[in-house]
């Protein structure tokens, strides 16, 4: 029987049970390239079906990378350099650099922490889902928990991975630079961590999907699966988030906190692009190419397709909506329309710039939409500065 039918014929409170099995057969059965099975398998496995960020205690993951070591300290890579003089120059204090005295009132709809349209209440009402206009505040502010949460479980991993790079890396100016982004990510979840807690009182716990590709690139040996896997995708796909959310939150505080934090994230994702690009045009061979390619493909579509709320789907509708009903909800709602559709025009370029969509990949990105932000400019070639100069003369356009 397939699992469609399966999943049909069971009562809807097994059901959700059941679902999450499902899907994680599902991330194995898509996955056609045996070592990207291989590597993406257990993680599945382990966040998926076990569910290791949310027993409420910490999780070991073990590492097995070798840090490189020269004691010649060369000047080896001048982007670097260059990369490592502006980092130390935009540093910051998330202590005082912000004002912590704002006063942040999540359900006041005269400074809405995400606007109405975020999502489509009416789709909920087609499921026979009626939310009055206290509830609709408090999902939305449930909404911004729930996608911070996920960017300060990113940030962890990003500290750490931005640790284990800059162990492993091979570039002596890669090392100096790493040591900034380092302290950038302590500061990411510091500042995070002090908005959920003191702010909006609410923090989820990590969405699996998050944790599958967390896993899956702090165990990965290889320095370079951990940068395609954090500098790349987490960060290009959280760098796109962050400016989605920049430009559609009125509340001055956390407006001010991703202003910063994108200044950061866009140097953390330029590194990724510069480290990776002779590395993988010039040093693997063909297979070892192919296997990144494929890998950063299943990775971009564990983001698009399964980056679905479940956490507040669990909290608010589990037992009266589908998990497809509610996969139905969030992949119409504007603003997570929105978001998917900026974090893929930040990444796809990036993907292409380091040489991992060679024709064979394009056809594949193309089946499932993404082909369209090919040509977009990547990371190397925009500044924080810029970015965020966009970003406000989109939101001057929104308000026109
Ligand atoms: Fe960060
Ligand atoms: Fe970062």
């Amino acid at each position: 029987m397939n699992p469609e039918t399966l999943l049909r014929i069971l009562p809807a409170t097994v059901r959700s049970r059941v679902e999450p099995y499902f899907e994680a057969l599902e991330v194995m059965t898509e996955v056609h390239n045996p070592r990207v099975m291989a590597s993406l398998g257990p993680s599945s496995v382990r966040g998926l079906v076990f569910q290791r960020g949310k027993q409420g205690q910490p999780t070991r993951i073990p590492a097995t990378h070798s840090a490189y070591f020269d004691w010649t300290y060369p000047s080896d890579q001048p982007e670097m350099l260059e990369l490592y003089r502006r980092a130390k120059e935009g540093q910051w204090n998330g202590e005082t650099y912000l004002d912590w005295g704002t006063h942040v009132d999540p359900l006041n709809p005269e400074v809405p922490v995400i606007p109405d349209y975020f999502i489509n209440f009416e789709t909920l009402e087609e499921y026979g889902i009626k939310l009055d206009a206290r509830e609709r505040a408090r999902f939305r502010a449930d909404m911004l928990s729930w996608m911070l949460s996920q960017f300060l479980h990113g940030e962890q991993g990003a500290l750490f991975a931005a640790a284990q790079v800059t162990e492993a890396v091979q570039f002596f100016d890669g090392k100096l630079y790493g040591a900034t982004q380092v302290v950038d990510e302590a500061r990411h979840v510091e500042v995070f961590h002090r908005y959920l807690d003191t702010k909006l009182e609410k923090v989820y716990q990590i969405n699996d999907n998050l944790f599958v590709i967390i896993d899956a690139l702090m165990s990965d040996s290889r320095w370079d699966m951990k940068f395609l896997g954090m500098q790349i995708m987490v960060e290009g796909l959280a760098l796109g988030a962050f400016g989605t959310l920049y430009k559609l939150t009125k509340e001055p505080l956390l407006k001010e906190l991703l202003r910063n934090v994108i200044q950061d994230e866009a140097r953390h994702v330029h590194y990724g692009v510069i480290a990776l690009r002779e590395h993988i045009t010039q040093e693997l061979s063909d297979k070892e190419r192919r296997e990144r390619e494929d890998w950063a493909f299943e990775v971009a579509i564990l983001m698009r397709n399964r980056f679905r709320a479940y956490e507040i789907y669990e909290e608010w509708f589990e037992g009266r909506l589908s998990r497809k009903q509610w996969q139905h909800v969030v992949d119409t709602a504007p603003g997570l329309v929105e978001f998917r559709h900026v974090m893929f025009e930040r990444l796809v370029p990036n993907l292409r710039e380091i040489g991992l969509l060679s024709d064979r990949i394009q056809a594949h990105y193309d089946r499932v939409g993404l082909l369209k932000y090919m040509k977009g400019r990547a990371a190397h070639e925009v500044t924080g500065d810029e970015m965020l100069a966009q970003l406000d003369s989109e939101i001057g356009r929104h308000a026109a």
